[in-house]
């Protein structure tokens, strides 16, 4: 039983990560998208749970086949320790451009050096997701942009019904603004 995790922040996933997710899970046995709950980057929009939940209904919406080799949890702490508890020896990464290498190549080495029974893969990101990063889709559907393509549809809806609240929230405390 090959186990591997696609570990990330996944505020929102985007159709870039179930890309490196679907394929990845041809490779392995059993995929497990973990959400990182460890720490809040600048600009979250969701909680963990939301941002499981909209990871898991984005699998099972149109996926059949997928659903049972994807599983989606979260965890805090160390990647390579979450990826042990669960008997997984597979770290799955995408990666987009060159500019992303660097950074990889060094989280690569790290957990090696963690945890030298796991192994880091990393899946180069098909070119028309590329572009694609969770906080530019975060801006753009704040903005108002289009994010058809860009993301599942119960993550464009999530993100509509969020950015409605929180432009309700902003007139709410300034009235008349
Ligand atoms: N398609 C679209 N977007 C992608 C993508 C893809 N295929 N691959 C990456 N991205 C985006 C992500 O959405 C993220 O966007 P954002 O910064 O705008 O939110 C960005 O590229 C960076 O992705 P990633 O490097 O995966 O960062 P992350 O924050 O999503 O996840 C963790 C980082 C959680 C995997 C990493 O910090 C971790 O493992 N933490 C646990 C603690 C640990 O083990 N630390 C030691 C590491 S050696």
């Amino acid at each position: 039983m090959r186990l591997a995790i696609y570990p990330g922040s996944f505020d929102p996933i985007t159709n870039g990560h179930l890309d490196v997710a679907l394929r990845a899970a041809t490779l392995f046995d059993r995929l497990v998208i973990a959400v990182y709950a460890g720490s809040e980057k600048p600009g979250a929009l969701f909680t963990n749970d939301e941002r499981r939940c909209m990871a898991q209904e984005a699998i099972d919406r149109g996926h059949e086949g997928a659903t049972d080799r994807i599983v989606v949890d979260g965890f805090t702490g160390l990647a390579v320790e979450y990826a042990r508890s669960l008997g997984a020896t597979i770290i799955v990464r995408g990666l987009r451009a060159v500019s992303d290498f660097e950074y990889e190549f060094k989280y690569a080495h790290m957990n090696d050096h963690l945890a030298p029974e796991i192994e880091v893969v990393c899946l180069m990101t098909s070119s028309r997701h590329s572009f694609i990063s969770s906080s530019l889709i975060r801006e753009v559907a704040m903005l108002g942009g289009d994010l058809a393509g860009l993301v599942p549809d119960n993550v464009a809806a999530a993100l509509r019904a969020r950015v409605a609240e929180r432009i309700g929230a902003e007139a709410t405390a300034t009235p008349g603004a």
